[in-house]
């Protein structure tokens, strides 16, 4: 498995991978666990090489949030990453993604204030910048994302859509730890205690779904009953719960096809996210 830490000579690499058969990149920030590697088993799976980056993007990170608590796990992420059979690694520092100078950001307009955009002003900003410079480097035939940052997928795919990107977006299903707490890097983050209170995240969208099943379609009567469930967790403090379009993030009245409900919340001072939405075929999906 090659590592590069340069983006020059990585996308060198990449471009040289034989363009009839597909490269497959998944973008990470490390600390990887089942959630990333699913995302990878999927690139292993239908792509002829897979590149991972592995990155902590300040520019994602609000003043106040937690760029420095961040856990990174770098050689570990890398002995996964060479088992799973990947191909190539980029694992740049801060100042090769921003470089003296760099002046260059993407605003997603609309989109990026919306959910956790709106909580965490600039975060999409971030995002998108650095996703956008890494697709440049890349460029690789397919790009894998996790339905667990379902705003993070919106605003990639309006990115991809707005500026032309030769890109096939692939959006993969959310990896659950046995209690149904969604894995993240941000769990190795919590107490014990945080870490039990985290599961009323699930929990509430599961109590969400039972209403949904049992006929209630009025996005405002599923919402509150996810909010008493986080309500009632002492150890949680809600961030937003929020019925919306997955693809507009605007707030939707109705729990149909393409709606998301959307949480976020603080077990102490970790903020954690979660989500369920309505496919296609009208079925809840947590
Ligand atoms: P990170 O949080 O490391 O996540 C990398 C990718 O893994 C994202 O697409 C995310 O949605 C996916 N992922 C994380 N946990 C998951 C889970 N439990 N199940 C399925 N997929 C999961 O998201 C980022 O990094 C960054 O914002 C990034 C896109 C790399 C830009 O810096």
């Amino acid at each position: 498995m090659e590592i590069f830490q340069d983006p020059l000579p990585f996308q060198a690499w990449c471009a040289a991978v034989d363009r009839e058969s597909a490269l497959g990149f998944v973008p990470t920030m490390g600390a990887l666990h089942q959630g990333h590697l699913s995302l990878v088993q999927a690139s292993l799976r239908r792509d002829a090489a897979t590149a991972v980056s592995i990155f902590v993007n300040p520019a994602q990170f609000g003043p106040n949030e937690d760029f420095d608590r961040y856990p990174r796990t770098l050689a570990q992420d890398c002995a996964k990453l060479e088992e799973a059979g990947v191909a190539v690694v980029f694992a740049p520092a801060a100042e090769a993604m921003y470089a003296p100078g760099d002046a260059t950001r993407i605003e997603v307009l609309g989109l990026e204030s919306r959910l956790d955009g709106g909580s965490r002003p600039g975060h999409f900003r971030g995002v998108a910048t650095v996703v956008l410079k890494l697709l440049q480097l890349a460029a690789p035939t397919r790009a894998y994302f996790g339905q667990k940052d379902a705003a993070q997928v919106a605003v990639i795919q309006r990115l991809v859509r707005d500026l032309f990107l030769p890109v096939e977006v692939v959006v993969c299903p959310i990896v659950r730890e046995r209690d149904g707490v969604a894995m993240s890097s941000r769990n190795a983050m919590l107490s014990p205690a945080e870490r039990a209170a985290a599961r009323a995240l699930p929990l509430a969208l599961r109590r969400m779904g039972d209403g949904y099943e049992a006929g209630e379609r009025s996005a405002a009567a599923l919402v509150a009953l996810g909010t008493a469930t986080i309500a009632a967790e002492p150890g949680l403090r809600l961030d937003f719960l929020q019925a919306v379009d997955a693809e507009t993030l605007l707030p939707v009245e109705h729990a149909v096809p393409g709606a998301l409900f959307a949480l976020a919340a603080f077990a102490g001072a970790t903020r954690l996210i979660d989500n369920a939405r309505v496919d296609a075929d009208a079925a809840w999906r947590l």
